[in-house]
């Protein structure tokens, strides 16, 4: 096979089913999923290692790597008996090469490559946060750039147009936590353990949101920006000084209390957003999505706004290759492949190649 430079473009203009076998190992989810024409999955195979990093409250880079080789051939042989499929039928590999944990991102990229290279297939590099928004397309099929997007993850909270398939605008981003960051913080602190985010959504569902009322940090001269790192001071003064006077936290009040500043940080930003730049919709991604009261919020303020509101089941709102292989898809119609000198980027950002 030729061996081609990381994101050269080549036009296509076949109509022809195109699968993809997708690989996905940026973080502690060992992943493979055959998706078809970008938005059919005929599989989709997530091992976790939750288990494992819960012992140590939060992910352990090299605990990850190591699970991911020892796990990755079982998952992608998993995904080809789902799909009822083969290797020698699926038209391209596509894997996720960053950003992520280099160790980590490093097995799926080198698992990817040898694929591709013995079966003489085309290889397509995967942005994660890309992945995350292409989520969308598995379970709304009339959803079609240019629309708005906020993604909220473990590592990421970006409010961005994606203008076409693979092409991205950011209008903000965090300048400190991620949201998904904040929930795991606040939830140790609580005493609740990881992962903290599905833990705050349960607990919270017992509490008053309006128990505690938080501070809402804006970034000056940057009206969609983030910043989730003061609430989270916040959040631990509270709690230190309940301890100092001898006083017992109500864990279910904080947690809501807490939960509600963050979903009305982010719906505040997104349905501005949606105002100011035109955009009917909002698109909801990443690993945060699955949160009820986000959902809730979210959901509530597009009504009330007369403005469609859209986002995945949580199985595809979780980190999986399902997504990578919908974002491949595009990527590959778009003619991009991948060398033989494909490399895990940690800090991949995003449109970028
Ligand atoms: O997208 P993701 O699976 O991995 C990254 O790409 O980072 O996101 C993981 C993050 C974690 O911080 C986790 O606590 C959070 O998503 N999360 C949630 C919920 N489920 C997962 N946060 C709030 N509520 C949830 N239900
Ligand atoms: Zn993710």
């Amino acid at each position: 096979m030729k061996k081609r430079k990381t994101g050269q473009v080549k036009k296509m203009n076949d109509n022809k089913d195109i699968t993809i076998l997708a690989i996905e190992s940026s973080c502690d989810e060992t992943a493979a999923a055959v998706v078809r024409n970008g938005r059919e999955v005929l599989s989709n195979v997530i091992s976790s290692q939750i288990d494992i990093h819960t012992l140590f409250g939060g992910v352990v880079p090299e605990i990850a790597s190591r699970k991911h080789i020892e796990k990755v051939n079982q998952v992608i042989e998993q995904a080809l008996k789902d799909a009822d499929t083969t290797l020698d039928d699926i038209d391209a590999v596509a894997v996720t090469y960053g950003p992520g944990l280099v160790g980590a991102l490093l097995v799926g990229v080198a698992e990817a490559k040898a694929i591709a290279f013995a079966k003489n297939k085309p290889l397509v590099g995967v942005h994660h946060i890309e992945g995350h928004v292409c989520a969308n397309f598995i379970e709304h099929k009339d959803l079609e750039p240019p629309f708005l997007c906020l993604i909220v993850s473990g590592g990421h909270t970006h409010l961005v147009v994606m203008e076409d398939y693979g092409k991205f605008r950011i209008l903000g981003r965090t300048r400190d936590d991620a949201a998904g960051e904040a929930f795991d913080k606040v939830a140790r602190a609580i005493g609740l353990g990881y992962p903290g985010g599905p833990k705050i959504d349960r607990c919270a569902r017992e509490g008053n949101p309006d128990a505690i009322v938080f501070p809402h940090a804006k970034v000056e001269g940057s009206p969609y920006d983030f910043s989730f790192s003061g609430l989270k001071s916040a959040v631990l003064n509270y709690i230190n000084q309940a301890r100092m006077r001898g006083e017992e936290v109500n864990h279910a009040d904080l947690a809501a209390s807490f939960q509600k500043t963050v979903v009305d940080i982010l719906t505040d930003h997104a349905i501005r957003a949606a105002k100011e730049f035109g955009y009917d919709r909002i698109v909801l991604a990443g690993g945060v999505a699955s949160n009820t009261a986000l959902r809730a919020g979210l959901a509530a303020a597009c009504e009330k706004e007369g403005l469609k509101f859209c986002y995945p089941s949580p199985i595809y709102c979780t980190d999986n290759a399902a997504m990578i292989g919908a974002a491949g898809y595009y990527e590959y119609k778009n003619g991009v492949r991948s060398g033989w000198d494909l490399n895990a980027v940690p800090n991949l950002k995003l449109g970028e190649r």
